[in-house]
């Protein structure tokens, strides 16, 4: 299989390299509307570079790691040429936007896997067995926290969506997943304790959302953009017979942190777009990853708790 990767920024670059290593991938092509810079990276790590207009028939799927701003455009135009997609993560800004897109993308039926990868790490797997195996007892309080080593690149804080729809987007997949139920109210606050960008784009550096789960379990989510004592990302998960942990900080970034997960994200990518699994994070379940997030976004303009959905 031949995979083409969009976007050789931050994450691409890192994809890129990572498709390189799993056996049933027999190229990588890269391009970026920075043509020169998909060259030059290509040249450096081994790997074949073309032009957006040629990349889709050169490819049997596609990772998009482009900014979220274009993925709407680069979803269309992988569906259209009938490929199967891992996109990052968040599908677009607009949830309304995202829905359509996940519609078009799913009717042409070539497989769609969005960039959740906390679902491959080992510690967050652990956390959702024990919910699974019952150890617990019945969960009734989550925690989870996502706070980065140092702010984004002051150009990337516009482009994000904000923190709820950027960092907690993360926590607002997972905590689902490991529970097995749906988040379905949230109160989100938020404060600008660091670098002046986040407060001129109307985003907090540090943010605290209280959260209730379907079932009535009780949830709390931190997150942070400037912590120089290292990466924070945990949860935990407490129930009547136990509390199962997972996560701390830890030196490096999400590259490190996550860098097993990455790669079994993109090898479970591959074995669904060779059709031989589905997708283990499919549309439906960002979106609703998505619509926590914007009732955040809700919830903290108004200064209220907000309904999900
Ligand atoms: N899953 C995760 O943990 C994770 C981590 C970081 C970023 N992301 C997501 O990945 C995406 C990219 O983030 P990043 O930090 O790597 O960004 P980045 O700005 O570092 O890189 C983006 C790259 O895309 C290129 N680009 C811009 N427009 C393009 C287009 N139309 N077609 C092709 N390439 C284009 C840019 O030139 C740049 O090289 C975002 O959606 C972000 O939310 C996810």
């Amino acid at each position: 299989m031949r995979v083409g990767v969009l976007g050789v920024g931050r994450i691409g670059a890192f994809h890129a390299r990572a498709l390189g290593g799993i056996e049933a991938v027999e190229g990588v092509v890269v391009a970026d509307v920075d043509h020169g810079r998909a060259e030059a990276f290509a040249a450096q790590a081994g790997v074949e570079a073309a032009g957006l207009d040629k990349v889709y028939g050169l490819v049997d799927a596609v990772v998009i790691a482009a900014p979220t701003a274009v993925h709407v455009e680069l979803l269309r135009r992988a569906a259209d040429a009938g490929l199967p997609i891992l996109c990052e993560k968040p599908i677009a800004l607009d949830p309304r936007i995202a829905r359509d897109v996940v519609g078009y993308v799913e009717a042409r039926g070539a497989g769609l896997q969005v960039g959740f990868q906390r679902r491959f790490d080992p510690m967050y797997v652990a956390a959702r067995e024990a919910v699974r195996a019952g150890t617990l007892g019945t969960v009734t309080r989550v925690h989870a926290v996502s706070v980065d080593r140092r702010p984004p690149p002051p150009e990337f804080v516009p482009t994000s969506g904000g923190i709820y729809r950027d960092t907690h987007i993360h926590d607002f997949d997972i905590v689902p997943w490991v529970t097995g139920v749906p988040i379905v109210e949230v109160t989100a606050i938020g404060a600008n304790r660091g670098a002046a960008v986040f407060a001129e784009n109307d985003d907090v550096d540090v943010s605290a959302v209280l959260f209730r789960l379907a079932d009535g379990t009780l949830g709390t989510a931190h997150a942070g953009r400037d912590h120089e004592a290292g990466y924070d990302v945990r949860l935990e998960v407490a129930g009547t017979d136990g509390t199962h942990a997972c996560g701390g900080v830890t030196e490096g970034d999400f590259l490190t942190r996550f860098g097993d997960a990455y790669r079994a994200e993109l090898a479970a990518f591959v074995s669904m777009a060779a059709g031989r699994t589905p997708s283990p994070c499919p549309g439906p379940a960002a979106l609703a990853a998505q619509a926590v997030a914007e009732a955040c976004v809700v919830s903290r303009r108004e200064g209220r708790t907000v309904c999900v959905g």
